[in-house]
């Protein structure tokens, strides 16, 4: 089930169940100082109305400021929580079919969810649209690596555990992203890779991190299993989060 419709049942389950999880991993993957949602907000314009396509939980809301924020979600659970933390501009909306006028907000931010948002070319020209001209699109997203070290070998024991690649329905595309953001009308400014690291200090620890990853095609039986023995490997220490940040311009 890497493509297509199948994705959409998935992921309300999933974030119905587990809203918040994103945020609750990436808040805790520090690196030198830096958090990857303090990392991705570097690229995000300081004035403007900025728009943030599957915002979730709203873990930007308090970098960009409630003033300027609006938070676009499918997922009633996530925008609740967005609207518990006092992020104002909550609407819940399709990230295919933006209920905003073009060219109408300064900035498109994009955390964490271009690679499950499908059809990705419908989404990429609805955040393209929307957006001024000379306006600003942000995005994050998780990439498989490259990864060294202790971090290819806790990668590779964890897709032994699952017995199951860890894949989302956008990674092809997603690896060409000057043609991508080209074909909407953007230009790419630059794309960016870093690997964040997520402590696994307690059990607690490891199932958060395995509760965070999408994995349709892995039973629920193969799951706990896996769970079960990403516990027993918690020696690891840390997992590895590797991202991208993509910053690009709409097209005068
Ligand atoms: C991995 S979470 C990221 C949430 C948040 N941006 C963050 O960085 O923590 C992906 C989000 O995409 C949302 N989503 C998935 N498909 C969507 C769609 N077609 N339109 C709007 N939101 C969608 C999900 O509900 C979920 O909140």
């Amino acid at each position: 089930m890497a493509e297509g419709k199948a994705w959409r049942p998935y992921l309300s389950e999933f974030h119905a169940d587990r809203a918040g999880i994103t945020e609750r991993i990436l808040e805790r993957s520090g690196d030198e100082g830096d958090e990857p949602y303090g990392w991705m907000s570097e690229r995000i314009p300081s004035e403007g109305v900025v728009l943030d396509v599957a915002c979730g939980s709203a873990p930007l809301a308090p970098r960009i400021g409630p003033e300027r924020y609006i938070g676009v979600d499918l997922s009633t659970e996530e925008l609740r929580l967005a609207a518990g933390r006092g992020a104002g501009g909550l609407v819940i909306a399709d990230a295919t079919r933006l209920p905003f006028g073009d060219g109408s907000v300064d900035a498109v931010v994009c955390s964490m969810a271009l690679q499950v948002l499908t059809p990705l070319p419908e989404a990429l020209a609805e955040a393209s649209r929307v957006l001024r001209r000379g306006g600003v699109f942000t995005a994050m997203y998780p990439v498989s690596g490259p990864l060294s070290g202790w971090d290819a070998v806790f990668a590779l024991r964890l897709l032994w555990s699952l017995r199951s690649r860890i894949g989302a329905p956008n990674e092809g595309p997603l690896r060409r992203p000057a043609a991508l953001v080209r074909s909407v009308g953007l230009r790419l400014r630059a794309v960016e890779s870093r690997c964040f690291h997520f402590p696994l200090n307690t059990r607690a620890d490891i199932g958060a991190y395995m509760d965070s990853l999408y994995v349709p095609s892995v039973g629920r039986e193969r799951y706990r299993r896996a769970r079960s023995a990403m516990e027993r490997s918690s020696w690891f220490g840390y997992a590895p989060v590797p991202l991208v940040r993509l910053s690009a311009v709409k097209e005068d």
